[in-house]
């Protein structure tokens, strides 16, 4: 029986098996989750067990498990280490979902006609890494895995992946492999195929600004004493200049710059603007001057206040003059930036022009390296060969906005470029309400995934 003979046949249970994983609300950010974060941990270890793999254990850390699985059929063959996350973002703000994000359903869209799960973590990651249980459960039912396979499923990499980082660097030789596969990225479309080749890094800061010691009346004291929402929207509107540039001085000295030849490839991935400003109603796109939608997210940084608050935001009007205001940033970062640098670089650029009249407290969050993986490897030639036989076209290699800190901590410590193999659309909500995950991508990224295996096994020998 082949691959896809074997998915046609199981397609209902693969499904049933995936809304059962998606209705755990697996959110690593929250504590209230916690049993839940463990309970996704424990269903990944019981499929992959079902599915025939061996060694399966739930490793522990000082947060959650990461879940590990292997079947070595033969030392002398190549072998496979798969990465994914069964964790999820939080699902808020729940009023925005058409349907509970816990409670999966399918429900057709413009761009998935014949369906899409509809849940939080149906596209990140949960129906993506899950598309690799089963395409191993497949090709273990027929008989047909090619190559050596280590699962490594983590239960925190929304929250920065700090225990798997010590993870890796603490067991080299388990997780010793020829390639590390990943589906957690999108592709273009399915008529579009693409293979992810760069993600960006990630610097977060938390910044406070501290102004009276107290609320005041905003009659009384209003005008006379610096309002820190103010100033703080003042500090951050500098952070930008008309061109949208990021004004932190030295924030631009590392980054890598690109030759014309390899910003027109780039360029050639098909992209229509004008679709993509009218899925997102907008009347016009938005970034550094000189670059094109492409490239903006793919091959440039940028800074992104990702939320702020102070003040009375409650029903009515309150007359006040806050004490305190805050903002959460992010900069994405591009090759050769340091995200421990360029979070040094924030702190002493917004303390230094912050006026007399506030205090301000800067504090990072996680950071994280980018990742750009080379087109002329067997993992890439590979996935490429899988795409083909699939899709019947070439993949098309994308460099994406995104970040998978964890990717570039695999080819420090291992020495493996990942090949971020991921079938999710752009326009599958990642992070937001109504997230989802076209049927047809689960499918075919099962049956992919198991070309891939096939074609680097011959790939890794050659
Ligand atoms: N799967 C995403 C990253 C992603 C999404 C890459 C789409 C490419 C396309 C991952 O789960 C994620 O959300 N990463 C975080 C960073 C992390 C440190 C919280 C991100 O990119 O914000
Ligand atoms: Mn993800
Ligand atoms: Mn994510």
């Amino acid at each position: 029986m082949s691959v896809k003979t074997y998915i046609q046949d199981n397609k209902e249970r693969f499904l049933n098996e995936l809304f059962d994983l998606l209705r755990i609300p697996s959110v690593s950010a929250d504590p209230k989750f916690k049993n839940d974060v463990f309970a996704a941990a424990d269903f990944v270890k019981e499929q992959l067990e079902k599915a025939g793999a061996d060694k399966v254990e739930l490793c522990q850390t000082a947060g959650y498990p990461i879940v590990y699985g292997e079947k070595i059929i033969d030392p002398a063959l190549p072998t496979v280490l798969v990465y994914g996350h069964y964790d999820v973002q939080p699902a808020d703000p729940y009023e925005l979902w058409d349907s509970p994000p816990f409670e999966p359903v399918i429900k057709t869209t413009d761009r998935h006609p014949e369906g899409a799960i509809f849940a939080r973590g149906s596209a990140d990651d949960k129906g993506q890494f899950y598309m690799h249980v089963k395409a191993f459960e497949a090709m273990m039912a027929n008989n047909s895995l090619p190559c050596n396979v280590k699962f490594m499923i983590e239960g925190e990499e929304e929250v920065g992946s700090a225990n798997l980082d010590i993870f890796v660097k603490a067991n080299k030789e388990k997780l010793k492999a020829d390639v590390v596969l990943v589906s957690d990225t999108h592709m273009i479309s399915l008529q579009d195929p693409s293979v992810t080749v760069g993600l960006r890094g990630l610097a977060y800061m938390e910044v406070e600004v501290t102004g009276p010691n107290r609320d005041l009346h905003s009659g009384t004291y209003g005008g006379a004493v610096a309002n820190p929402i103010n100033i703080l929207c003042q500090m951050i509107a500098s952070l930008q200049d008309e061109n949208n540039h990021i004004t932190i001085p030295g924030f631009y000295d590392k980054v890598e710059e690109y030759s014309a030849a390899y910003r027109k490839a780039l360029n050639e991935a098909p992209f229509d603007l004008e679709d993509y400003k009218k899925k997102l109603d907008v009347a016009d796109v938005h970034g550094e001057a000189g670059y094109t939608t492409i490239e903006r997210v793919g091959i440039r940084p940028t800074l992104d206040v990702n939320g702020i608050w102070g003040g009375y935001t409650g029903e009515g009007a309150k007359t006040v003059l806050p004490s305190k205001a805050y903002a959460k940033i992010s900069m994405r970062l591009v090759p050769n930036q340091d995200f421990r640098e360029i979070s040094n670089l924030f702190e002493a650029h917004f303390k230094s022009i912050a006026p007399a009249s506030v205090k301000v407290k800067v504090t990072p969050h996680h950071g994280g390296a980018p990742a750009v993986v080379s087109t002329d490897t067997p993992g890439y030639r590979a996935a490429d060969l899988a795409i083909q036989e699939a899709f019947g076209k070439k993949a098309i290699p994308t460099r994406e906005g995104g970040s998978i800190p964890i990717c570039a901590l695999f080819q420090q410590e291992l020495g493996l470029d990942p090949i971020l193999l991921g079938f999710g659309l752009d326009t599958d909500a990642l992070h937001s309400p109504n997230e989802h995950y076209g049927v047809a991508n689960y499918l075919m990224g099962i049956e992919t995934i198991a070309f891939f295996f096939k074609h680097f096994k011959d790939q890794a020998s050659a």
